[in-house]
């Protein structure tokens, strides 16, 4: 990978946060590659086979239907909720339960301070074609505050949506923007919200190593729900090899960088539905913030900003008339299938195929709104970044496989962690310390001297720390044979007061082993 960086915010001295990245990073990088390599089957994606027809736009009374002879996007209007999408025959590979549960929308959380909060999905008033032609039609579905009742979010809404010639799948962006002078308001929570149909997606896979057959929504209503509503355990289920199984979204999030691709399969017939995410630019927290992926519903999501993992801290507050503008997109929605019919690996290789075709195409060209950026817009930064310790080499030595961001220059170091108004712009310097073209930067160590002792790894995570096993009432047992995926069970945070009941846990310097002696999560005391 290339160490260029898009410049956002002249703050070089921003550059310093690489340092904070290990070579941890590296391994998980390079088993992900391996993976790939290993993977047989080339799948031949539909879209492939087919003549490519060019892009028909049908506008009727309360829809628009964009047909490109491989998909067909319906959309309701003004409102710019996804109604229907047809692949291979399927009239709806989305559920659709009007007018509460659209199969894609766009939603906030929100309320004004001292509000209880509240989920408003953003509903269009206004219908516009942007572009329409052969190659491709675009669509605005917008909403603006000043005309709405004073009851919704207080922000000017535009959902675009692009369909090309030839493309196996949509575009998807939405602009906000809140205006000088409008209400305080909170946000803490804007994403997108697919649901692929019920009776086809039962495989859900949101990595390499994270894909299985998912229990059916029904059983989380007939089970038991645990300490949060979202975890339940499966006390009957439709297919046995769920019952007495925990369920729980959180399960299965990843870290922002590992968030590109996501989606379900369906087996009959053989259709993969994906949601990419091409960049983190647009998504808050930094590329190690942990966010929700996919989940039993089937659900597949593409999270832009949210207080999943962080709390109250990353609530997006406006105060005293503070305006914002922001493009949470685009973000990819793509459907294939195979010829001859096989596997879930191979269409998730396919899937993924295309996910490296969209972040080789970022930023994207084809984007009508002013307010995302092209490529010929932007500027970009590149050098090469070294760490001076002294303790560790006389002479400053590569950062390999640092995280180097751009970010909103904060107050701290770490603020780029907490913003929710900014873009971010990260990138992996080369592992093979390849040229580079701005220069050295050096981080300097901050050192008194030689460490005296330090418990783990500082690398942003927990893995060497000790993971309990969990209770076996409360198992999810897809991650039993995965020491890497342990952590994700439910319930370990009771596991502590058992292992401490009376006092909390001593570490002793020399003495200890981090690996054993060191609980993996500073957790609360149930009292
Ligand atoms: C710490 O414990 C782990 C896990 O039991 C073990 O593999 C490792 O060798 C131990 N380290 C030391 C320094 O004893």
């Amino acid at each position: 990978m290339e160490g260029k960086l898009i410049w956002w915010s002249p703050s070089p001295s921003w550059l310093m946060l690489s340092t904070l990245c290990l070579l941890l990073c590296a391994a998980q990088l390079q088993t992900s590659s391996a993976t790939v390599a290993a993977a047989g089957t080339v799948p031949i994606p539909a879209g492939n086979v087919v003549p490519s027809a060019g892009v028909k736009l049908t506008s009727g009374k309360d829809e628009a239907m964009i047909d490109n002879g491989i998909i067909q996007l319906t959309l309701t209007n003004p409102g710019g909720f996804v109604r229907a999408l047809k692949y291979q025959g399927v009239e709806n590979v989305l559920e659709t339960h009007e007018p509460d549960d659209f199969g894609g929308y766009f939603d906030v959380s929100w309320d004004h301070p001292g509000g209880e909060g509240k989920t408003e999905q953003v509903v269009g008033t206004k219908f516009t074609v942007i572009t329409e032609t052969e190659d491709q039609v675009e669509l605005s579905f917008s909403s603006s505050w000043a005309a709405s009742p004073k009851d919704l979010v207080p922000l000017n809404v535009d959902k675009r949506f692009i369909v090309q010639k030839g493309v196996s799948g949509f575009y998807w962006y939405v602009i906000v923007e809140r205006l000088k002078g409008w209400p305080d308001v909170n946000m803490d929570q804007h994403r997108m919200v697919f649901r692929p149909k019920i009776t086809m997606f039962k495989y859900m896979a949101v990595s390499d190593e994270i894909q299985k057959m998912m229990p059916a929504y029904k059983d989380r209503e007939t089970g038991e729900k645990l300490a949060y509503p979202e975890a339940v355990l499966l006390t009957t289920a439709i297919e046995p090899e769920f019952k007495d199984q925990v369920d729980d979204k959180y399960q299965y999030s990843m870290e922002i960088k590992d968030h590109k691709l996501k989606g379900w399969i369906s087996d009959d017939p053989k259709i993969g539905f994906w949601v990419i995410s091409p960049s983190e630019e647009y998504i808050a927290g930094g590329p190690n913030k942990p966010e929700l992926t996919c989940h039993c519903g089937p659900i597949c999501l593409a999270m832009f900003t949210s207080v999943h993992y962080s709390g109250l801290d990353m609530v997006t507050e406006y105060r005293n008339g503070e305006p914002w503008k922001k493009v949470f997109g685009p973000v990819m929605v793509y459907l294939n299938s195979i010829v001859p019919s096989n596997d879930h690996a191979a269409l998730w290789q396919d899937a993924k195929a295309q996910m490296e075709k969209e972040v080789q195409n970022w930023p994207y060209n084809f984007v009508a709104s002013a307010d995302y950026l092209p490529a010929a817009k932007r500027g970009s930064v590149s050098g090469q970044l070294l760490v001076d310790d002294k303790v560790l080499s006389p002479t400053p030595k590569e950062a390999c496989t640092a995280y180097v961001g751009l970010a909103l220059p904060g107050t701290t170091e770490v603020a780029f962690q907490f913003d929710v108004k900014g873009y971010q712009f990260w990138t992996q310097t080369d592992p093979k310390g390849n040229e580079v073209k701005l220069g050295p930067v050096t981080y300097k160590a901050p050192r008194n001297g030689p460490t005296l002792w330090e418990i783990g790894i500082p690398d942003r995570s927990a893995a060497e720390f000790f993971v309990p096993d969990p209770d076996p009432k409360f198992v999810n047992k897809f991650f039993v044979d995965k020491p890497n995926d342990k952590y994700r069970q439910y319930g370990l945070w009771l596991r502590y007061p058992e292992l401490y009941p009376k006092s909390d846990l001593v570490f002793d310097i020399g003495v200890s082993n981090y690996s054993k002696d060191w609980f993996f999560a500073h957790v609360l005391r149930y009292v």
